[in-house]
């Protein structure tokens, strides 16, 4: 038997796949579409302290080899969460990693605070990097949190002093160099990294002359940004010692040894889901299969093994 079994930070998965914030929900309805026993971790849609609507609609449109989604974080804010998500969570196997977004370092502190006393939650993801909401913690209106390494380092500092759980920064694609980010959330406390969050992107109706999007623009995910992705985490594994979470277009098997090979230790599932619900178990056997083909015993031996050194 092959061990799939991680760690990061202090969460151990038996395996290194979780499902992706914003495309798994509080993981019931998914669980009346697919079995979640195969998955490590799943990372709850983000929380935000009060309830947001999130964007006008069209809020999905999809693209050549992927989709655009400007949600905007619609939830029903931290309370819904601990009274009504919660009972859920508590009952299933896989770990759960709560994601939260705050609109500033208290509410962050806040979110952070709450969840982690609850016994069922084992992680925290940071969303600094959603492109669909105005960060009111920066000054322009599509600035993200993960654009700026000192408000980077100043939320997981605020937050780091508020929880000892495994704190794991989402980082945003939309920027010049990924590795300075990635060093400033490593320096102030963070766990592990998750990278990355969708594209900034746009799509136009040439008959209409207006966007496909009621927001104008939304966040690219699926097979299209594999490769960017896969760019990103490849140069954070170089710039950082603390583990590294793949996501971006992962659809089979190979696509998440592609991910482990370039540098991450787990990999999360996002749009996949949208197509099939049972896209994690799926992956989780080509891995195996894999492995055993190659006669690899522990997935931990492949993580960042891509040969050549670059510049
Ligand atoms: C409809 C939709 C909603 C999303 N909502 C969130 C969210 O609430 N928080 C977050 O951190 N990421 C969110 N994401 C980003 C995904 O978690 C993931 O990082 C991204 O889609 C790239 O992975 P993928 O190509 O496998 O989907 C969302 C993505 C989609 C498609």
């Amino acid at each position: 038997m092959e061990n799939l079994k991680i760690t990061i930070g202090r969460l151990t998965l038996k395996n290194p796949l979780i499902a992706a914030s914003g495309t798994f929900g509080y993981g019931e309805e998914m669980a009346r579409l697919c079995d979640l026993s195969g998955l490590g971790a799943i990372v709850t849609k983000t929380i935000t302290l009060e309830p947001r609507e999130g964007n006008p609609p069209p809020r999905i449109v999809e693209t050549p080899a992927g989709m655009l989604n400007s949600i905007g974080l619609e939830n029903k804010g931290l309370k819904d969460f601990m009274f009504n998500k919660v009972k859920f969570l508590e009952k299933i196997d896989a770990r759960i990693i709560v994601s939260i977004a705050g609109g500033s370092m208290a509410e962050f502190q806040t979110l952070a605070e709450t969840v982690s006393g609850l016994r069922c939650v084992a992680a925290i993801e940071l969303n600094l990097s959603c492109p669909n909401v105005i960060h009111t913690l920066q000054s322009s209106r599509y600035q993200l949190i993960a654009q700026d390494r000192k408000a980077t380092a100043a939320v997981v500092r605020a937050v780091r002093k508020k929880t000892r759980l495994t704190l794991i920064t989402k980082l945003t694609p939309n920027v010049t160099d990924i590795t300075d980010i990635g060093k400033a959330a490593e320096d102030a406390g963070s766990d592990a990294l998750s990278a990355i969050n969708t594209i900034l992107g746009l799509s136009i109706d040439i008959r209409t002359g207006k966007p496909r999007l009621g927001r104008i623009v939304g966040g690219l995910s699926g097979p299209a940004i594999k490769p960017v992705a896969l760019r990103c985490v490849w140069q954070l594994s170089r710039a950082v010692k603390i583990p590294i979470i793949g996501s971006g277009g992962i659809m089979t098997g190979s696509d998440a040894l592609e991910f482990i090979i370039a540098g991450c230790r787990a990999v999360q599932i996002g749009t996949a889901h949208f197509i099939d619900p049972e896209a994690s178990s799926k992956i989780l056997d080509e891995i195996k299969t894999f492995l055993r083909k190659n006669r690899i015993r522990d997935i931990m031996s492949l993580v960042g093994t891509l040969a050549g050194k670059g510049d």
